[in-house]
């Protein structure tokens, strides 16, 4: 699947950056270093993407509401100081985002690449799970990360993006109460907002790179009948649309503190399990049935040194690999 043409993006910008007027044809074309008549194909491909941009050929062109699309000229200026700085890349329809920064980590994306989509169409959850990806409705992301860190410390980093997203949503909602699912829901009202799908490759020692793929339902307002009952979005959540490039540069600046202070802050990984329990009304003292090994079910008690959730059963205590939760 194709990435968006970068002038685009490129129009949108220049629109943006002269909000209030009309920009001719030929001043579009000179700035971009295009024809007027790709312009003029450009601006019909731009309203076919839902972007409202008033005008014609003999008058010029002007935007009438600020684009809510995620394209890499909108977000980079609004990342800037991150790892993501100028690493956007951005597609209108994509399979999943998480595969196609697989593929780029092992061709050698850097550190810091992002992929963004408006819609997925094999978006991909935990498990064997799908992730609905109405278009333009909600996050679809993945960074890729290339951390100096054994295998072993994934799960940490995959709780740190938790609380990234967690920090992201309530930065930008503050009256929302955001809870935590081990490993890495996020839920409001019980409901899922948000998940994360971490995929890595690695040696037995060593990460060579880890794909940290976030989904977050920003402004649907239905989902198919199978989710109706366990996902939610900000929209529902709050009654009111949310822009979703506010919430999206948001994730990628917490992304960006979590990920700098768990590589430099000295116990950085015990801080990210005391938070993550702190911010996790589950993780303690929750009756839990657990969808691993035959399945079996208890208390649970907290998480163990290596961000594993341990639950005490009839038997002692477990601890939880990788098996679906769920509360009883
Ligand atoms: C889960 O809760 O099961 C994880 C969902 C992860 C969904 C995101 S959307 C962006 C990225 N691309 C994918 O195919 N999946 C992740």
């Amino acid at each position: 699947m194709q990435k968006t043409d970068a002038r685009l993006g490129r129009i949108v910008r220049l629109l943006m950056s002269h909000a209030t007027v009309v920009v001719s044809e030929t001043k579009i074309a000179e700035e971009i270093g295009i024809s007027r008549s790709e312009v003029w194909r450009l601006v019909q491909q731009l309203r076919a993407l839902g972007v409202s941009i008033g005008g014609h050929t003999a008058t010029g062109y002007r935007l009438q509401a600020v684009p809510d699309l995620l394209l890499p000229d909108v977000l980079s200026p609004l990342v800037q100081g991150t790892i993501f700085d100028n690493q956007i890349h951005h597609y209108y329809k994509i399979g999943s985002t998480n595969t196609v920064a697989m593929e780029a980590g092992n061709a050698g994306a850097p550190e810091g690449s992002v992929f963004l989509a408006e819609r997925q169409i094999a978006g991909r959850g935990r498990g064997a799970h799908n992730w609905y990806s109405a278009q333009s409705a909600g996050i679809y992301c993945s960074v890729v990360l290339r951390p100096a860190l054994p295998p072993s410390e994934a799960l940490i980093l995959s709780l740190a993006a938790g609380l990234a997203v967690h920090s992201a949503i309530q930065a930008i909602a503050p009256a929302v109460a955001v809870d935590l699912k081990w490993p890495n829901d996020v839920l409001i009202r019980g409901k899922k907002i948000a998940g994360i799908l971490t995929e890595m490759n690695s040696e037995a020692t060593r990460v060579r790179y880890i794909v940290i793929g976030i989904g977050i339902n920003v402004n649907q307002t239905i989902f198919p009948s199978e989710l109706q009952r366990t996902a939610t979005s900000l929209r529902l959540a709050t009654g009111t649309e949310w822009s979703r490039v506010e919430v999206c540069t948001a994730l990628l600046k917490s992304l960006n503190r979590e990920y700098r202070d768990l590589l430099q802050k000295p116990g950085a990984h015990d801080l990210i399990l005391r938070r993550f329990q702190e911010r996790s009304s589950s993780t303690r003292g929750c009756q839990v049935q657990v969808e691993e090994n035959g399945g079996f079910e208890g208390v649970t008690e907290g998480l163990d040194q290596r961000g594993f959730l341990q639950v005490r059963t009839a038997h002692g205590i477990r601890t939880v690999l990788s098996g679906t939760v769920r509360a009883k």
